[in-house]
């Protein structure tokens, strides 16, 4: 699914734009993913294993995600460079096709600086027009009170805990925690 491409302005004044990811971008996006990985434990991945990323797989990537009718990616442009991806998917299964999940990340430099707000909202609008999806849920790990909040102020609850879904390097174990927005 593609996006209209929009500019819109940083807490801090410069112009940032929000698009689909192009082909041109792939280099791009994954600098971003392996960046991303190493600024925060809130990510899944850690940056060594970012290396399955490679140009014509980010690729072949793009060009799924454009042309899915159950996936999406929103990219924030800043500075000539991938800052934000937010993505959206829902499975096309008769259970589960009411359900999509959302995913983001915003390089460090630019947290806080609305990022988060004007891709989450992208997302959401991109699922309130597919008739069949009623719910959207996400996780967060625990301690990540800047993504709590902004999924909060997006209008989702905590429904749920999974203990220890987490494992850091150095053995830290962390909760996860569960949300849902409900979209009618
Ligand atoms: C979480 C994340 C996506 C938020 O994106 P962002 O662009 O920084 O978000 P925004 O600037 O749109 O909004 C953040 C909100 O959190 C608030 N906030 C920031 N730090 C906070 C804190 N420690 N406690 C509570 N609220 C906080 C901000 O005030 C802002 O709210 P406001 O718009 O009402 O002022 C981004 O910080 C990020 O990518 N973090 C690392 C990766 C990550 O955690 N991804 C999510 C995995 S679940």
């Amino acid at each position: 699914m593609v996006i209209d491409k929009f500019n819109f302005k940083l807490k801090d004044g410069r112009i940032a734009t929000v698009c689909s990811p192009e082909e041109k971008d792939a280099q791009n996006m994954i600098d971003y993913l392996y960046k991303s990985a190493g600024e925060t434990e809130f990510i899944i991945r850690y940056p060594e294993e970012c290396s399955k990323y490679t140009l014509e797989k980010e690729i072949e990537f793009i060009n799924r995600v454009n042309n899915s009718d159950n996936e999406a990616v929103v990219v924030c442009i800043a500075d000539e460079k991938v800052v934000g991806v937010c993505g959206i998917s829902w499975s096309n299964n008769l259970k589960t096709k009411h359900r999509a999940r959302i995913g983001i990340a915003i390089l460090k430099e630019f947290w806080n600086q609305g990022i988060g707000t004007v891709l989450m909202k992208e997302a959401i609008k991109i699922a309130e027009k597919n008739k069949d999806i009623i719910q959207i849920e996400l996780d967060f790990v625990e301690g990540n009170e800047r993504a709590k909040a902004l999924y909060e102020k997006m209008g989702f609850k905590i429904v749920g805990i999974k203990p220890n879904a987490i494992r850091l390097k150095n053995g830290t174990l962390l909760n996860e925690y569960s949300m849902i927005k409900e979209i009618r």
